[in-house]
């Protein structure tokens, strides 16, 4: 599938997006292994998050999808049973590195395998914990890459100081730990996204909580089965929100989107680089926040993006940096080097494009720097494969002179089914109505120390 994309008319619009991709994958699998039947709302039917229901299904999880967005998941107690086959991953590497930690507690053999794009990705940063917790498992691939072949159980708890601030390793050591022996405690060095220490206290498994630093689960517990509704995902409404702060007077409402202050960083950064950004989180009831994000836009000044923001918004990055060429003066992305290893190396993916498209970009080691206000042009450019790449520059077409073409765009479907009928309506910009007035003000994020 190719997207083309016509410079938008003047943004007016009040939206909904899919549900969070992030607890999407750990509802799903927190429900399996609860002690009963879990309905989940607002499920995001992905090609991502479908890997993992398939996953579990393989693991002898009943789920019933009578809608897209609803699931019905029949928990097994912790009992799960031998995969006839191997499991196969997809593109998703959220689903390869929680199931690696959730089948290092299970005593019969499984192997991962991913597509070509995840079998280039890093395995070694949960191969390495999880054997220190006593599982034998071991990447076939050339450089600790997938498939990653495991046979686990008689876990014990360990200590682990996370080298690198991943939510994906978080989460799959508290899988593993909650089948593990004592307790496991993951100490982080910068906040990541926490969904999975929420879920699994939402559904009512003991964890604790040192700081910010170490999250701590206690083994053999058994999830209590709840049902669950998943807010809207704040990374899929990112592109939009970007859309509207760039274009001055631009205007735009997204509806029951998931405001987890782990996830929120993205709205600092457009308040620090301008814009008019408004939140209002209405539900807390289920532990994850979920609310109304309104954001009017300006015209957008430079940032510098860097330290411990970074983990906390970087799946905005893609975006961030198109804001950033639309900016006026410099913006800066520094300590992103995890960008290299993300679905494509979106380091050089965002320079190659952002160039094409006439900005000039300077790319380092760990991010870029990039100098706005480009002037952007229409032309085709690539999405490496790479769904928020694609997404990315579906925007930057919007603020682009002529036509942008955005080829080999079906990678969107991993994370954002139905992002070309609001790309749609942001080229028709059809008027609509907005009703509900959002309360509550921010204030831009200081740049973080270097
Ligand atoms: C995710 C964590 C992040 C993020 C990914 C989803 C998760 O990856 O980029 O899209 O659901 O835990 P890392 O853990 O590699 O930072």
């Amino acid at each position: 599938m190719e997207l083309r994309i016509k410079r938008a008319p003047r943004i007016d619009m009040e939206i909904a997006v899919p549900g969070d991709k992030s607890i999407s994958h750990r509802a799903v699998i927190i429900a399996a292994l609860s002690n009963g039947v879990c309905t989940l709302g607002g499920f995001l039917a992905s090609e991502d998050c479908m890997r993992t229901v398939n996953a579990m299904r393989a693991l002898g999880v009943k789920i019933e999808q009578p809608a897209p967005d609803k699931l019905i998941v029949h928990g097994k107690r912790r009992v799960l049973t031998p995969p006839k086959k191997e499991i196969n991953c997809g593109n998703s590497g959220t689903t390869m590195r929680l199931l690696a930690g959730l089948l290092s507690g299970q005593t019969f053999e499984s192997r991962l395998v991913g597509d070509a794009g995840l079998s280039r990705r890093p395995m070694d940063r949960v191969i390495a914990p999880l054997r220190q917790m006593g599982a034998n498992i071991l990447a076939e691939g050339p450089e600790q890459t997938p498939p990653i072949r495991i046979r686990g159980g008689s876990l014990r708890g360990i200590h682990y100081r996370l080298p690198i601030a991943s939510a994906q390793v978080k989460g799959s050591l508290l899988l593993a730990g909650l089948f593990a022996k004592g307790k496991t405690t993951v100490e982080q060095r910068s906040i990541t996204r926490n969904h999975t220490e929420l879920m699994l206290n939402y559904f009512l498994v003991r964890t604790a909580k040192d700081g910010d630093d170490n999250i701590s689960v206690f083994g053999d517990q058994v999830p209590e089965s709840r049902d669950f509704s998943i807010p809207g995902d704040i990374s899929s409404a990112a592109f939009w929100l970007v859309a509207a702060a760039a274009q001055p007077r631009g205007h735009l409402l997204v509806r029951d989107i998931g405001l987890n202050d782990t996830r929120t960083a993205l709205l600092g950064v457009l308040l620090r680089m301008g814009a008019q950004v408004r939140e209002a989180v209405e539900d807390v009831d289920q532990l994850e926040p979920r609310g109304v994000v309104e954001v009017t836009g300006v015209a957008l000044k430079g940032t510098v993006i860097q330290g411990k923001e970074v983990p906390q918004l970087i799946d905005e990055l893609p975006i961030l940096a198109v804001a950033g060429a639309l900016a006026n003066g410099t913006t800066i992305i520094r300590h992103a080097q995890e960008l290299r290893v993300k679905e494509s190396d979106r380091i050089a993916a965002i320079a190659h494009n952002l160039r094409s498209m006439g900005t000039q970009v300077t790319e380092m080691k760990d991010g870029l720097e990039i100098h706005g206000p480009a002037a952007l042009h229409g032309t085709r450019v690539a999405s490496f494969g790479d769904h928020r790449i694609a997404m990315a520059f579906a925007i930057a077409g919007l603020f682009a002179d002529g036509e942008t073409i955005v080829q080999d765009a079906d990678c969107i479907r991993e994370s954002y089914p139905g992002f070309e009928t609001v790309l749609e309506e942001f080229t028709n910009s059809k008027r609509m109505q907005i009703s509900t007035p959002v309360i509550g003000s921010l204030t831009p994020a200081p740049v973080e120390e270097a």
